[in-house]
Order: structure tokens, then sequence, then C-alpha cells
């Protein structure tokens, strides 16, 4: 295998020469030298801290070259160094320049959405890699320096490439879309997240709209059917002069998820595409991931792979952990289950998981508990947003509520007394509430956004209760 770039690549991408150190291949990109492989090219990249402190730390750690601002001052330990004027545009040029080296055969597809990007991007990962060379975002790096480095990390021999693109405020996807330039782009779905920023739930959808922007000619927009703001993304794409295709359990979405059965731990469904119907098995339970999976089949065939052996992954595919990743706890009088899904929070995911631990069979966990703490990012909506779950915890017949964090204390209040089992500011306060009222028999979900920190009490259930 050629290596991911060579030192004349780079110098051709960035337009200079290196300086000192020795021609070697490089086999990665790193922007933190904590996660630094040896080989990698280190990128000093400005964000909460100035990564040209650490070049020389890159270097001990075995860089091969680092990329780095005009003004660096180079120290003994330095070898290879790229200076160039602005150290995150040279990244994007190597993102633009790993996407232009793919071969015409190769495939790429985006991923943006209120919620469900990173699920749906793995969903994706794991079906295509069945498939052929698969290069994928690791983590949520889905922002202005996340897509190029992403981009730029992707292996020339690549055979489908997939992405997930984020945004805070409007026009932040547009840049990033057409660096990737994909031949799908799925919006997962459209709510009223990250509303700090915006005027209005339609605003998010224009902004989300902007990822069809990149797709390349007769390019595939991927739309939700059942979602208020349907047809005005299908008219974005169609105005763009893409190929829409919807995904839902509606009869009028293109593909349509048929005969869902959601169970303890997964659910299955037919999906029908055109006049073909495939069955569908999905480890991850919950019905707002059988959906996501529409959305994967629908892109699946929009780049013409096989869809049948891709989508037959999906039957041994596990929940990453934070994100419904569930595990088994033993306790005197029995088994309770654990679902974590403490990495990530909005009103749209809070009433999926809700729903999902709702349907799990009473007969096997008698009581429900939920511990729910602080969604971020709502901006001034925030207060209504948390209070208005009431009619979700009601709906799921939640048994005992666990709230932490100053937002949640206002669903908690709304609550019935005989439902109350604890309320905390903060996740570590809340702790020993929730470890001592477990009981075999029980379920419990935890969920928040990360910043709560409800982590930490998923780790102290797992490790009291654990095997
Ligand atoms: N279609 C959906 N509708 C509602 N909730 C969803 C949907 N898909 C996934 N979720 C839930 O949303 C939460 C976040 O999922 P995920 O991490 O995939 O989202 P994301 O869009 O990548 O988030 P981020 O913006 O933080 O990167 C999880 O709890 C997940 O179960
Ligand atoms: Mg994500």
């Amino acid at each position: 295998m050629q290596p991911l770039w060579t030192f004349s690549e780079l110098s051709a991408v960035f337009g200079v020469a290196p300086e000192g150190g020795t021609d070697q291949p490089v086999t990665g990109i790193s922007i933190d030298t904590r996660t630094l492989q040896a080989g990698d090219l280190f990128v000093a990249l400005k964000d909460q801290r100035d990564g040209h402190d650490f070049v020389s730390p890159a270097f001990k750690a075995g860089a091969a070259a680092a990329l780095v601002s005009e003004g660096y001052v180079r120290r003994a330990e330095d070898g290879a160094l790229f200076r160039v004027s602005d150290t995150l545009k040279a990244l994007e040029a190597l993102g633009r320049a790993a996407r232009d080296r793919l071969s015409p055969d190769a495939r790429v597809i985006a991923v943006t959405g209120s919620a469900g990007k990173t699920g749906t991007k793995e969903m994706l990962r794991a079906c295509l890699s069945h498939l052929g060379v698969t290069h994928a975002s690791e983590k949520s790096y889905n922002n202005h320096w996340g897509v190029p480095l992403t981009l730029a990390r992707m292996p020339r021999e690549t055979r489908f490439g997939v992405f997930e693109i984020g945004m805070n405020h409007a026009g932040e996807i547009r840049p990033l879309t057409k660096m990737v330039r994909p031949h799908a782009a799925i919006i997962t779905t459209v709510e009223a997240v990250h509303l700090e920023h915006f005027p209005s739930v339609e605003a998010i959808a224009d902004a989300k709209g902007e990822i069809f922007e990149g797709l390349l000619p007769g390019g595939t927009a991927i739309i939700k059917f059942d979602n208020p703001h349907a047809a005005r993304l299908k008219a974005i794409a169609e105005r763009l002069g893409a190929k829409a295709v919807t995904f839902g359990f509606s009869a009028g979405a293109d593909v349509c998820g048929d005969d869902l059965v959601l169970d303890h731990d997964g659910s299955t469904l037919s999906v029908r595409l055109g006049d073909r119907r495939i069955p569908l098995r999905i480890a991850m339970p919950g019905r707002h991931i059988a959906e996501n999976a529409l959305a994967v089949a629908a892109a699946i065939d929009a780049i013409g792979a096989d869809i049948e052996t891709a989508l037959s992954v999906l039957a041994g595919l596990q929940p990453p952990g934070g994100r419904g990743a569930r595990s088994v706890l033993r306790l005197d009088g029995g088994e309770a289950l654990l679902i974590d899904e403490s990495y990530n929070a909005n009103p749209a995911s809070m009433r999926a998981a809700l729903a999902t631990l709702a349907s799990l069979p009473r007969q096997r966990f008698p009581r429900r508990i939920a511990v729910l703490g602080d969604m971020l990012e709502l901006g001034a909506d925030a207060p209504g947003l948390h209070a208005g779950l009431k009619d979700a915890v009601e709906d799921a017949g939640i048994d005992v509520i666990f709230a932490c964090g100053p937002h949640m204390k206002g669903l908690y209040d709304a609550l019935p007394k005989s439902k109350r089992g604890g309320y905390a500011q903060t996740s570590s306060l809340l702790q020993p509430a929730v470890l001592s009222e477990l009981r075999g028999g029980d379920a419990v979900m935890v969920k928040a956004s990360n910043g709560t920190r409800l982590g930490a009490v998923v780790e102290a259930l797992k490790s009291k209760y654990g095997n």
C-alpha cells in the first residue's frame, strides 16, 4: 500500500518545500499530540490552544513532519517543517487534494441533521466496509477543522467515503460540503436544536439544506419524509438540480419502512425501494434508529452499491458508548438493564430514547427508571423545551425519574411526587440516590448532553453492579 502522503505530494499541495528533517512516508494526520501516531503529519491549528506549542512534543512522539505558520521558531528537536501562511487553509487544501485523487469509481456520502448524524455515519461505515475500503469521520469530527481533517486522512484507495457535517450557524455547512463533494447527502432530521443562533426552525432547515449545494451533478438529496420541513428541503434540492429521495415509515416515502417490529434488543422491518423489498434486522433498538437505517438504505441505493449485502451488517452492529449502549447490571434481587445515552441529548432524541425505553416488555423489566440531565445549547427556549418533555415521560410509563441540572428541575417539579426519585444540580450530587434506588428487574436509561456529565453516573453504576 502506498503511504497516505509523500513529502513531494505535500510540497505540491502546500506550495512549499519541507524545511529540515528527512523525507519519509506520511502515514496519518494529527492535530493532537495525545493521540499522535509515529509517521503522522502534525498540523498546528489555533483553536482553544495554539497547536504551535505542541510541535516539538509531536516530533518527540514520532511525527514525520509538521505543518506550521511562517512565524514559528524552530526548536532543536524539530524535524521537517512545512511553513504556510495559514495552517487551517493548508489543511483544507490537503482535504481537497485527497478528495480529488479518489478514483472516479469511488463514492462519497455526506450526513447532516439535528440528531443522528454520528449514528447514521457509523451505520454507513459498517455497511460499506463490508463492500470495499471505507473511510469515515472519527467521532463527531464535523466542523470547520473536523471535515478537512477527515478528508486529509482519506487513503487514496478509498472506495467509499462517509462524512459527518455539522453546524451551529447558517453558512457553516456550505464550504464543508463543497470540499466533500458527495454523490449523496442525507439530512437525518430537522428539529428545534441549536435555536440560540437561529430565528426559526425554518432557518435551521435552510442551513441544513446547504449540504445539497456540494452534491456532484446528478447527486441525490436524501430527506426524511415525516418532517414538517420535508417539502422545504425537497424544493432546495430540486432548485439545485439534485434528485430528491425521501425515506420514512409513511406510504408516500420513496424508501419506505414497513412492518416495523420493535423489541428490546433491536428491530425488524422490511424496506421497500421501488418494486424491491428487503428484509432488515437492526441490532440497535429504537424506531428512530430504524428510521435512520432507511436513510442509510436510500444512500447505499443512490450510490449504486449492493444494498442487500450492505444492510445485512446492521443485524450485528452494536450502538456506540453513550449512544444507546446496553449493559446488564447484577444486583442482589436479579439483573437490571442499563441503557447509556449519556453522550448526547436534545428534545428530539430525548423523546426517541423515552419511547425506546417504553418499548421494553413489562414482564421482563417491571420498573422503568429514567435519569435525565440538562440538554445544552437550547438558548432562551431551554426551560420550555425541558418542561415540555412531561408528556413524553408520561406516555413512556416511566415509574421513577431522577433529574440533574437547573433546566431539568422544571420537568422534575412538574411530575407527580410518586414518580420523583431525586433531583440534584450536578451529576456527582445525584449519583448516590440513583445507585441506592436500583433493584433487580429495573430498566434504567441515562440521558443528557455530554456536558451534564451523566457519563459519571453510568460509570458508577457499572463499577458497582457490572461484571
Ligand atoms: N432520527 C432521530 N431522531 C431523534 N433522535 C435521534 C435520531 N437519530 C438518533 N437520535 C438520537 O440522538 C442522539 C444523538 O445521536 P448522534 O450522536 O448520532 O447525533 P449527532 O447528530 O451526531 O450529534 P452531534 O451534533 O452531537 O454530533 C442519540 O441519543 C440518538 O439515539
Ligand atoms: Mg455527531
